[in-house]
């Protein structure tokens, strides 16, 4: 019998970056397990894959700020036997004041972005561990390095998953283990994430916006050298470079002034 293929379970596998990812690791040998809530776009995607690179998908239909959805998905990745990667992915944005918005949606935020990424991780480490390989990659932002106003609960979500993430890579070295560990920090990247949150993309630049398959294929190759922090594109790097180094006060300054400092979502048309 020939050896099962390694397997990668991705969340948010339903559009953008994810679905990027899907399609590199179908590309690279991967069989996939599928997380998100739209069923129908998991089915086409797991088609194409299927067609295109003979990659079984599984799918996993799930809101992972759900409790017995989130479960079922760990429960999945605790117990697959060819499990190599884990992409925490799935992820949306907030615009406006903290205290202006609705605390639901603030909850909802940290439930995917720190909860589901904390319990995901925990029961793939259960599983890679006791098999000494494999690895995690966590999508965070660069908005992880700028605390700004107007989006707190995604910008500290981020910077939560930057900190875990480096924090496990430094346990998962000191005990010796291959599994591998990455945060993914992303710049603009052209999916479906501005969509829905109900802005234009012409609020900047377009030589900020990166292609969702330059990120993956960057958080790829950045995984093969083992690096633990990822931010795809030169603009990115030198951004996040000038912010570490930049006075907290000066960039505190900067941030607070001028027109675009708080954003707002759209309201929904009537
Ligand atoms: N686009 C950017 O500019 C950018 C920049 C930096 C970082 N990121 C990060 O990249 C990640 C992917 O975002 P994207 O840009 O690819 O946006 P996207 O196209 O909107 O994709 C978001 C994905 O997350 C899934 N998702 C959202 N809520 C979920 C929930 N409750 N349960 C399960 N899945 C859920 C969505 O699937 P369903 O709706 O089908 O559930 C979708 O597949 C996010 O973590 C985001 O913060 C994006």
């Amino acid at each position: 019998m020939s050896e099962p293929k390694p397997l990668a379970v991705i969340t948010g596998a339903s559009s953008g970056i994810g679905a990027a990812f899907a399609r590199a690791l179908a590309g690279r040998g991967y069989d996939l397990a599928l997380v998100a809530r739209r069923q129908d776009r998991l089915q086409r995607l797991a088609d194409e894959l299927n067609n295109h690179f003979h990659a079984k998908c599984t799918l996993l239909e799930a809101d992972l700020t759900h409790e017995t959805e989130l479960r079922s998905v760990e429960e999945f990745l605790a117990g697959a036997p060819n499990l190599q990667l884990l992409v925490n992915n799935a992820g949306f944005g907030s615009l406006g004041r903290f205290y202006e918005a609705p605390v639901e949606s603030q909850d909802a935020m940290h439930r995917l972005h720190i909860m589901a990424t904390m319990r995901l991780t925990h029961a793939a480490l259960q599983n890679l561990t006791a098999r000494d390989q494999g690895a995690i990659i966590n999508v965070a932002s660069v908005a992880a390095y700028v605390p700004r106003p107007g989006s707190t609960s995604y910008y500290a979500t981020k910077a939560w998953i930057n900190c875990f993430t480096e924090c496990l890579y430094l346990e998962l070295k000191t005990a010796g283990s291959r599994v591998r560990i990455q945060s993914l920090c992303p710049g603009f990247t052209m999916t479906e994430f501005h969509d829905v949150l109900g802005i234009e993309r012409n609020f900047i630049s377009s030589a900020w916006w990166m292609p969702a398959e330059d990120v993956v294929e960057a958080s790829l190759r950045g995984l093969e050298k083992g690096k633990l922090v990822v931010v795809p594109g030169w603009r990115y790097k030198l951004l996040v470079a000038l912010t570490r180094l930049m006075p907290r006060g000066v960039l505190h300054f900067a941030l607070t002034r001028g027109p675009a400092s708080v954003r707002r979502e759209r309201k929904p048309s009537k």
